[in-house]
């Protein structure tokens, strides 16, 4: 048997897969549902103090798309290409009760050796900070803090997409200094500086990086020459796999590899799971197709990884970053003299 363990900071999680917020963490069943397929961890849908964010949720569209820009039916047998743009907004609770609701998913959690972390998306940073200590008083043993939502531009004041390392030292310190918990920070995908985004968050005391958020998009019909949902979207897809694990490995170079980062966008399975470590994972976050296809997803994809471990006969804490420590420069090529012409059709 292969062993599945993996250590985030100061956490150590029975396997490296979390199912990552989306919808169908909102309600207690949902996220229950998921820890007992067997994660990690299970983060809950995200909060704020805004109310814009609640009635975001209300207004909010999803659809599933495919390789041609289709869109196909929302159902859990799609095509594995099958992807969402969506419109989404925050959980609709009050936070209290969004509290009271999130501390004891964690105590359930504990009961089956994985955690429930509690989420909270930056807008007004006081606020922020008033509501991590409240997260904590409450006795959640994690907090991840959203400053990467593909949303800001489009809901200004609402989220927070940070694409300045000074504000996102900021927003950590301010945080950090607040609680003692492990502090998770969640980072955007919509800017070339990722690496000096992590590095920021971390030297602010967070204790892991979740890179990196969904981008925005926007997707003409060609049918009613209308945009897809009206407006500009939040996307992501098995296509952002690449992205992800580039982010990955250029940010444990950068950083170094005691520096945890933890993967999203774009992991649908087992083997997605073992590719975000092999490029400097230390767990992988999985959400759309969860929302999509359901709880299997979960217990289907760790068979799967376990499978991949016993066949490559390596433990899931040895797979991070071999990769992404194997990857060379574009100097270090070797001479290939006209192996383009191979590749030009006709
Ligand atoms: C409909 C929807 C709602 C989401 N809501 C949240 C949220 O409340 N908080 C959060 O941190 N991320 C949220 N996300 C982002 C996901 O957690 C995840 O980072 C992203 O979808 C990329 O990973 P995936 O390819 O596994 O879906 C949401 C994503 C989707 C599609």
């Amino acid at each position: 048997m292969a062993r599945l363990d993996v250590t985030v900071g100061r956490t150590a999680l029975k396997n490296p897969l979390i199912a990552g917020a989306a919808e169908h963490m909102i309600e207690a069943g949902g996220v229950l549902g998921a820890l007992r397929a067997g994660p990690g961890a299970v983060v809950v849908k995200s909060i704020n103090e805004m109310e814009r964010g609640k009635d975001q949720l209300q207004r909010a569209e999803y659809m599933l798309l495919d390789e041609q820009w289709r869109e196909i039916p929302w159902t859990k047998d799609a095509p594995a290409t099958a992807f969402m743009a969506t419109r989404s907004g925050l959980t609709p609770q009050a936070f209290d009760a969004w509290l009271e609701q999130t501390a004891k998913l964690d105590r359930d959690a504990k009961a089956m050796d994985a955690y429930a972390i509690a989420s909270l998306i930056v807008a007004d940073l006081d606020k922020t900070v008033a509501m991590a200590r409240q997260i904590e008083q409450a006795g959640l043993r994690i907090l991840e803090l959203n400053i990467g939502t593909p949303y800001a531009s489009q809901a200004k004041g609402v989220v927070a997409t940070e694409l300045d390392p000074a504000r996102v030292t900021m927003i950590v310190s301010a945080v950090r200094q607040a609680i003692k918990i492990p502090l998770w920070v969640k980072i955007t995908g919509q800017s070339e500086r990722v690496p000096e985004l992590a590095a920021a968050a971390f030297a602010a005391g967070g204790e892991a990086v979740v890179m990196a958020g969904r981008l925005l998009g926007f997707i003409p019909d060609v049918e009613t020459m209308q945009p897809f949902l009206g407006t500009t979207l939040g996307v992501g897809g098995y296509w952002n796999l690449p992205l992800t694990c580039h982010w990955l490995s250029v940010s444990r170079q950068a950083l170094g590899p005691d520096k945890p980062l933890i993967a999203t966008n774009g992991a649908r399975n087992g083997l997605d799971v073992a590719r975000m470590m092999l490029a400097g994972a230390h767990a992988v976050e999985m959400a759309s197709n969860v929302m999509l296809r359901g709880t299997d997803t979960l217990s289907s994809a760790l068979t799967e990884l376990d499978a991949y471990l016993q066949q490559k006969n390596i433990n899931a804490a040895d797979l991070v970053g071999v990769a992404a420590d194997r990857r060379k420069t574009f100097a270090d090529m070797p001479l290939r003299t006209d192996n383009w012409k191979k590749y030009v059709a006709g």
